[in-house]
């Protein structure tokens, strides 16, 4: 399996790489100057508030796939003691520093696969924090998990906020639905299993440029959370949401499909 891992994360590295720098010129916040003011943040409510509630002060939170942390900056921004971001994209990691340098933020950003992330990292954290669009470029969840499990202090919780996997249902754009007759022309199967191969990864913008193959994988809401499980991690709470986190904004506006969710668990 590691030898499959590999072979996708080597080319999604490539892919995010060469996103960095479209990303910065068409996403909609100028997140260099965004973070000059003190305990700037970016979180929503829903997510704010389960963070809240682990009580933030004194705590030590990972991010798995961070991209450039700034939701990690964000959380230590609202009161979280110190932050660890991990991502395999070079260029992401490299603009998360600067924006942690400009926030005066205690966040540590380490480019790694998560797969590699070093054994002196375990044990370490009191929340394991992994957001919107993350799992998606994850080809075995019991591999993620494991890790998400061994960066945990015994006691220790989960939080994950992500895109709901019925969105692989939904099409981006409302064209092929119509209220009532409901002609839904699903994008895939709940249950694909084969891989998506994309090319660009501008969501801000929808420019395309010269971007290499990118590889994703779709993952079941029972394949989360039996991967969850397995990784020594106790369920506490699962919340669906109508809101949209992923650009599906015309569903948002009809409220009849689950958009989002938070599970948090904790570490035996
Ligand atoms: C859509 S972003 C999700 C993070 C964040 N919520 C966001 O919206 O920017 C996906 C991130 O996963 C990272 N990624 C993909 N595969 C990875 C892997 N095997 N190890 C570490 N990071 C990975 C990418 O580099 C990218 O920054």
């Amino acid at each position: 399996m590691r030898d499959d891992w590999k072979r996708y994360s080597d080319a999604n590295r490539a892919a995010w790489n060469e996103a960095a720098a479209v990303h910065k010129k068409t996403r909609p916040v100028d997140l260099h100057r965004f973070f000059t003011t003190p305990g700037a943040t970016l979180l929503d409510p829903a997510e704010t508030a389960i963070l809240e509630s682990f009580g933030l002060a004194g705590k030590r939170i990972a991010q798995l796939s961070c991209n450039n942390g700034r939701e990690l900056i964000s959380a230590v921004n609202i009161g979280a003691l110190a932050g660890a971001g991990f991502d395999i994209s070079d260029e992401f990691i490299r603009e998360a520093r600067e924006l942690a340098e400009i926030a005066h933020a205690g966040c540590e950003f380490v480019r790694a696969d998560i797969i590699d992330i070093p054994e002196t990292y375990n044990s370490s954290y009191d929340i394991v924090y992994i957001t919107v669009g993350a799992l998606a470029w994850i080809p075995d969840l019991d591999i993620y998990f494991g890790v998400a499990s061994r960066l945990l202090k015994p006691g220790g919780n989960l939080f994950i906020y992500e895109h709901h996997p019925v969105t692989y249902l939904l099409p981006f754009k409302d064209k092929d639905y119509q209220p009532g007759g409901l002609v839904l022309k699903p994008e895939y199967s709940y249950f694909n299993k084969t891989i998506i191969e994309g090319q660009g990864l501008d969501y801000f913008g929808n420019t395309g440029y010269d971007a290499s193959k990118n590889y994703e994988f779709q993952h079941t809401m029972g394949g989360i959370i039996n991967s969850v499980i397995r990784a020594g991690i106790e369920i506490r709470e699962l919340n669906e949401y109508p809101h949209d986190i992923a650009g599906f904004g015309w569903a948002e506006s009809l409220g009849m499909f689950p958009l989002s969710y938070s599970l948090i668990g904790r570490k035996k």
